[in-house]
């Protein structure tokens, strides 16, 4: 096994691969079974200070299958953040930290647009002694109702404000995690960062609707006959994920990112890493093929790095970054290649053409 240890913003990461933000990471007890079962690290499902006001639907998941196949390929869900008493979460947190201390957990929080609360979470939730925080800049359904989540992740001013109240009372990294759902990652990203963001987690859920139930005519997920767009992810967002981790990377080089989407294999995880990406985060793949599959990523990252000889993660962290241009210089790029053939092509016709001709002068000679 290759190593696959990693120190990320002072944390150091057993191995890259960390159970993102939501069901897999429900409480202490999963929690802890994720790390028993081989897991570097753990978001925690997002909390806030009250939960009373978070009130989940059932059915709340969608899945969006392969044509003439049971395999999911897309997963859409109007699931809120964790209901569950803050009280529990800190209780669960300083246990974890104490039975775990050398695995790292991440603490993800999420508060409403007041200076006041963000700082309380902060100050409360740092004392359980959590490795670090990733702020849930990027809920896309029913938080946003609230002013929460995406709602605040779209707009950079209020990102910047709202990671800088964060960062004057964190003691430890802080990521922020971001919306797709914007049409230029960098920017948001980029006031995170101003602020003082240690890292960026991307991408949360892409605002979506799985489909329509032909027999009722009615959304899916569908609750009383009704629905809202939800966050869609699992394999079918990776290339958007991909994308945008790509865009956020080339703009802010040497930044920490922590990939998230559609992440279900070790070779799927190396791609983040070859485009920026220091650890990545997996939540519809446990979801779907269950926490044991941490054994499968590892030794497919292990042997995607054995193939190409690489030592360790750094060794090919943005690797395949100066691969990306611009269209124009494609175009440039195929003109001059086509051009350097043509070029050979002519020079190999020269020769022939001239050895032709020694030839035929040599046989001439010989007749003579
Ligand atoms: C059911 C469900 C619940 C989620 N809950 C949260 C959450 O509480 N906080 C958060 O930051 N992201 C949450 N996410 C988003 C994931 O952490 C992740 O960003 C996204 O699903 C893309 O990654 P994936 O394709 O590996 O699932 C949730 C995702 C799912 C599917």
């Amino acid at each position: 096994m290759s190593d696959l240890s990693i120190t990320v913003n002072g944390m150091k990461f057993e191995n890259p691969f960390v159970l993102g933000s939501g069901p897999p990471g429900t409480n202490g007890k999963v929690i802890a079974r994720s790390y028993d079962l081989g897991w570097g690290g753990m978001v925690c499902k997002t909390f806030s200070l009250d939960a009373s006001k978070v009130i989940n639907t059932a059915p709340r998941y969608a899945k969006v299958r392969a044509r003439g196949s049971e395999e999911v390929v897309g997963f859409q869900n109007i699931e809120l953040i964790s209901d569950r008493p803050y009280q529990d979460w800190l209780d669960d947190l300083r246990q974890l930290k104490k039975n775990y201390p050398n695995k790292i957990l991440i603490a993800s929080i999420m508060e409403e647009y007041r200076k006041e609360a963000w700082q309380q979470i902060v100050r409360e939730v740092q004392e359980t002694g959590v490795d670090g925080f990733e702020m849930n800049l990027s809920c896309p359904h029913g938080l946003p109702e609230r002013k929460m989540g995406m709602a605040m992740g779209e707009n950079p001013d209020i990102v910047e404000e709202v990671v800088g109240w964060v960062k004057q009372v964190a003691r430890i990294p802080v990521w922020a995690k971001m919306t797709p759902n914007v049409g230029n990652p960098t920017v948001p990203a980029g006031a995170a960062l101003r602020a003082g963001a240690d890292g960026i987690a991307m991408i949360n859920t892409i605002l979506s609707v799985s489909g329509i139930d032909l027999k009722t005519l009615r959304p899916m997920p569908t609750v009383e006959g009704h629905s809202v767009p939800g966050g869609y992810s699992g394999q079918a967002v990776r290339p958007i994920a991909l994308r945008q981790v790509m865009e956020v990377a080339r703009a802010n080089p040497g930044v920490s990112i922590s990939g998230i989407g559609g992440i279900e294999t070790g070779f799927d995880a190396a791609q983040f890493f070859l485009l920026g990406a220091s650890t990545v985060q997996v939540c519809t793949g446990a979801m779907l093929r269950g926490y044991e599959i941490i054994s499968e990523l590892k030794e497919e990252l292990s042997k995607f790095m054995t193939d190409h000889k690489f030592a360790n993660l750094r060794d090919f962290i943005g690797k395949s970054l100066p691969y990306f241009t611009t269209h124009h210089d494609l175009v440039d790029r195929q003109k001059a290649a086509r051009d350097a053939k043509e070029a050979a092509r002519s020079k190999r016709n020269d020769v022939e053409t001239w050895k032709g001709d020694i030839a035929k002068e040599t046989s001439t000679l010989v007749t003579n």
